[in-house]
């Protein structure tokens, strides 16, 4: 009998893929860099630096963890539907907003059917898409990081689907409304990814996907709600579309303990909502002060980070040289991003300790250039 074979049996979509690139866990990284983990400022995965509100937390405590959780969601549903003032039918939760990309990309691409994106985006997509064997279509965002709606369009006329975050991750930038209509009527459909609207001004298109336009928005728990590490999200979409996906989808994705997190978070809207007011100042305030450091142009953010360009260094020394003082960033393997760092806004304390590092490093970068020290960058 011939043995099995994990080579060959590899689907074909799968031989070169590329992973994913996750953030790593921060003791690993603290334990690498030789810095003690509580004195960590970790800014590289646009987490709520509060953490979950503590009626979440207290919720969790109780919970049946031996019992499976509701597959049909009824209370999560329920309450995301009075949030938005959308029927429950309209609405699907899963283990984060990664699971409905993923159940999207499952329900509707096949292999060999485009999607479109505008890069630099949310690295989600082109990773599902791969999984499937889809082709990307990339329609890069103009110079000042503002959508190209007229390519985008064209391009995305004969697509499968189209993936869309607004604000966008890493560029913060936002999605006009105007131009959602123009890509829900080329026929592809239009996934609207709204895991960092309530930082932004940006008004939400959730109820509008639950009105019959044939579109998708998806939010998260993750970035408002803090709740990243139990990993909840949702889709508000058309009847059809969210009756589908419950079917598809895997029955016991949102487990006990985040469907315990979520009502209570739904319940302390006031509170998290204010928490996001302060995140947000504390953008504002970081911009400011990296603007004022004459190597650093911080791009307009409407989320919870802050894409910056760095006229001094390379992005991977400076996340290297950060790292070594205990200051966590995001940098891109993309080639417009090769000159850029993506910072998360944190508490006061976490702005304050960022700013103290890449004043520190700037001069460093500055002194090294002054002397020729290529070896020391
Ligand atoms: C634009 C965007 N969408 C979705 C996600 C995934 O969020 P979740 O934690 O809900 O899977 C992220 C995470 O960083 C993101 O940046």
């Amino acid at each position: 009998m011939p043995r099995f074979d994990p080579t060959r049996a590899l689907r074909p979509a799968l031989r070169d893929m590329v992973p994913y690139t996750p953030v790593e866990p921060p003791a690993e990284m603290a334990a690498r860099y030789g810095v003690a983990p509580e004195s960590v400022v970790k800014l590289d995965a646009n987490e709520n630096p509060y953490g979950a509100s503590p009626r979440a937390l207290d919720a969790i405590r109780n919970v049946e963890a031996h019992r499976y959780p509701d597959p049909d969601q009824r209370r999560v549903r329920a309450a995301l539907a009075a949030r938005h003032n959308v029927p429950e039918a309209c609405i699907v939760a899963g283990a984060g907003s990664d699971e409905l990309i993923d159940l999207l990309f499952r329900t509707y691409v096949e292999p060999g059917d485009r999607i479109v994106i505008c890069s630099p985006t949310f690295g989600m997509y082109a990773f599902d898409a791969g999984l499937l064997g889809a082709e990307v279509v990339d329609v890069p965002l103009r110079e000042d990081w503002s959508i190209d709606g007229d390519a985008l369009v064209a391009a995305t006329v004969g697509a499968k689907a189209v993936f869309i975050p607004t604000p966008n991750n890493p560029t913060g930038g936002l999605l006009s409304h105007e131009l959602a209509t123009r890509l829900i009527e080329t026929g592809a459909l239009l996934v609207v990814d709204e895991a960092y609207i309530e930082f932004s001004h940006g008004e939400s298109l959730a109820a509008r996907a639950a009105s019959g336009d044939p579109f998708v928005v998806l939010r998260t728990f993750s970035k408002w709600a803090g709740l990243a590490g139990l990993r909840v999200g949702y889709g508000v979409m058309p009847e059809p579309v969210a009756t589908t996906l419950m079917q598809v989808k895997q029955p016991y994705g949102v487990s006990v303990a985040a469907e315990a997190a979520v009502l209570a978070s739904l319940e302390d809207t006031a509170a998290l909502d204010e928490r996001a007011l302060t995140i947000v100042a504390e953008r504002d305030r970081m911009a400011d002060a990296l603007r004022a450091m004459e190597w650093l142009e911080p791009a307009p953010s409407e989320a919870n980070f802050i894409l910056v360009r760095m006229d001094r260094g390379d992005a991977s020394d400076v996340r290297e040289a950060l790292r070594r003082r205990g200051v966590f960033v995001r940098t891109f393997d993309h080639p417009r991003l090769r000159q850029h760092l993506r910072i998360s806004a944190g508490t006061p304390a976490d702005t304050d300790r960022v700013i103290a590092a890449l004043r520190e490093v700037g001069e460093e970068l500055m002194t090294d250039s002054m002397t020729g020290n290529e070896a020391a960058r």
